[in-house]
């Protein structure tokens, strides 16, 4: 099997799997301007946390080729507002400004001007290699957390080599886990509105050669209720310090009802996704994206015209219904005040 990688860097372009056309069309877009990338994570061209951060990366060494300038105070004033721009491409995802923030540390320690556009393409290299290290390093501490042979394990949105630069977080737990001997049962939820699961996930398990059945986003509850599903893992876009956790909407209903049907619920991301600065997690900024992404699908309208939606893109689910949190460092456990700190400092 070939390993997918949804962003590759030629020297002086972004080349980005366009996520909006998959399954059915594989098609590249290729970047060069800074904005542009930001348009993509924005269009979710490219999404997920993991891979929104190393989109960011790379913007920002696109936006060193574009500003340069032997003036250095004005080359990182540049690079500055660059990095404003490319940040707020969207809300939610710690990971999109813990890049942009990473990049211009890098710029700003560099003397010499004409050394700061190398620096920032090794800077955003390294973050990719990076995630992909780690990503296969939380597929090792979560893989005995899946079920028994036989048993279920239930997941949501994607969270696999395409919301990542390889591998996955929560997908790659399941992944990590198939390729150890398991052979539990895997169910992936569609994802309303976006349809994350039902486009990406599905084919992603399809490349994998891993069996997944695909469910309605609303037959998880009547899944676990029946003894089909035995543990539930989903991913992160941003985890603030008592482990309260934004993830794609939907993520607090499974973990409520994983919650009431007595079945273990784990968050898999890399400690770059954990916020130490935010106490909890209704202080997380939560994306409302266009209410057509709701009343219809693919060009089509579903509701009849002029109907009223809202969309809100993550919901948070409170510590309380997380059994543990899977990083690259430490399988998390609570109080999560205690164990993020010190996943975070063993990273
Ligand atoms: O809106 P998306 O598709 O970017 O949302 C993605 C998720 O919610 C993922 O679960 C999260 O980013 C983790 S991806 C490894």
């Amino acid at each position: 099997m070939t390993e997918i990688r949804p962003i590759n860097w030629t020297g002086t372009r972004l080349e980005l799997l366009d996520q909006t056309l998959l399954p059915h069309q594989r098609s590249t877009i290729s970047i060069t301007d800074y904005r542009h990338a930001a348009a993509a994570i924005t269009e979710m061209r490219v999404r997920g946390a993991p891979a929104i951060g190393v989109t960011a990366a790379y913007a920002m060494a696109l936006a060193a080729a574009e500003l340069q300038s032997r003036e250095r105070d004005h080359f990182i004033g540049a690079l500055r507002q660059a990095g404003a721009h490319i940040a707020a491409a969207r809300p939610t995802a710690v990971n999109l400004g813990w890049a942009v923030r990473r990049m211009l540390r890098v710029a700003e320690s560099e003397p010499d001007p004409g050394s700061i556009l190398p620096r920032l393409e090794t800077e955003a290299r390294l973050i990719q290699a990076e995630d992909e290290a780690i990503n296969r390093r939380i597929g090792e501490h979560g893989r005995a957390l899946m079920p028994p042979d036989g048993q279920g394990v239930l997941t949501h949105c994607n969270t696999g080599a395409l919301a990542t630069s390889a591998f996955g977080t929560a997908l790659g737990v399941i992944r990590a886990g198939w390729e150890a001997g398991g052979r539990f049962r895997v169910f992936n939820t569609e994802t309303r509105p976006w349809l994350q699961g039902a486009r990406l996930t599905s084919w992603e398990f399809q490349q994998l050669g891993i069996p997944a059945t695909l469910v309605a986003d609303s037959a998880a509850g009547m899944l676990m209720r029946r003894g089909d599903v035995s543990c539930v893992i989903a991913g992160a876009d941003r985890i603030a310090a008592n482990g309260d956790t934004a993830n794609k909407i939907g993520t607090y209903a499974l973990a409520v009802l994983a919650h009431e049907n007595g079945i273990p619920c784990y968050i898999a991301a890399p400690t770059s996704t954990v916020d130490l600065a935010l106490a909890h997690g209704d202080a997380i900024a939560i994306e409302e994206r266009p209410e057509h992404e709701v009343t219809g699908y693919g060009g089509a309208d579903i509701a009849p015209a002029g109907t009223a939606a809202y969309n809100p893109a993550f919901d948070v689910t409170p510590h309380r219904y997380i059994t543990g949190i899977v990083t690259e460092t430490m399988v998390c456990r609570p109080p999560y005040t205690e164990s993020l700190r010190q996943a975070v400092d063993a990273a």
